[in-house]
């Protein structure tokens, strides 16, 4: 029995019948480098990075600092990251918090198919390859996938709903 055959699912949540984890790998993902955060267990991380004023700190492997680039003229950025511990069977969940089931791409839940996680985050300062950024949820560690600017006139849509949530 596998680790993932091991953990409980909850009332009304679904699992794949092949759990993504043991596919073989075929988007050729490269980690461009890693986040540093003061969180070192998953029950310490917040929920989401607007809860903490924490300062992170973004490494960028040498091989990519040349994508760095004119990064330090942005107020904001997008980093997308690597839930690496994160579960990737569950394609209905439960959410603690929610009290009634949804399915993955409907909630910011790390346990995906492919746990991509994403967070908006202020950016404070660059220093050679490594930003310090404020606004993230992630475990000390983290693997970082990619940054993008953020355009607060494409990227931003204020009257948005999600209408589970209420
Ligand atoms: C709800 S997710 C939101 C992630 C991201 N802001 C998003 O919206 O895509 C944040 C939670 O993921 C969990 N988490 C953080 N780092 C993780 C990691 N490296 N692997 C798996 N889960 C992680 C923590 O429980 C944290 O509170």
């Amino acid at each position: 029995m596998s680790e993932t055959d091991k953990m409980a699912s909850r009332p009304g949540e679904v699992r794949l019948a092949r759990d993504p984890a043991v596919l073989p790998a075929d988007a050729g993902l490269v980690f461009i480098g890693h986040i540093e955060t003061p969180w070192s267990d998953l029950s310490a991380c917040p929920r989401n990075g607007r809860k903490s004023d924490a300062i992170c700190r973004v490494h960028v492997s040498d091989a990519y600092a040349e994508g760095l680039k004119s990064v330090a003229t942005c107020s904001h950025l997008i980093l997308l990251y690597w839930m690496s511990v994160a579960r990737r069977d569950l394609i209905v969940q439960a959410p603690s918090f929610a009290g009634t089931t949804h399915g993955c791409f409907a909630l910011r839940s790390p346990v995906r198919p492919n746990p991509v996680s994403l967070s908006v985050v202020d950016l404070l300062g660059v220093d050679g390859n490594v930003l310090s950024v404020r606004g993230l949820d992630c475990l000390n560690g983290t693997p970082l996938v990619d940054i993008k600017p953020y355009f607060a006139r494409t990227d931003s849509f204020p009257e948005a709903e999600v209408g589970w949530a209420g």
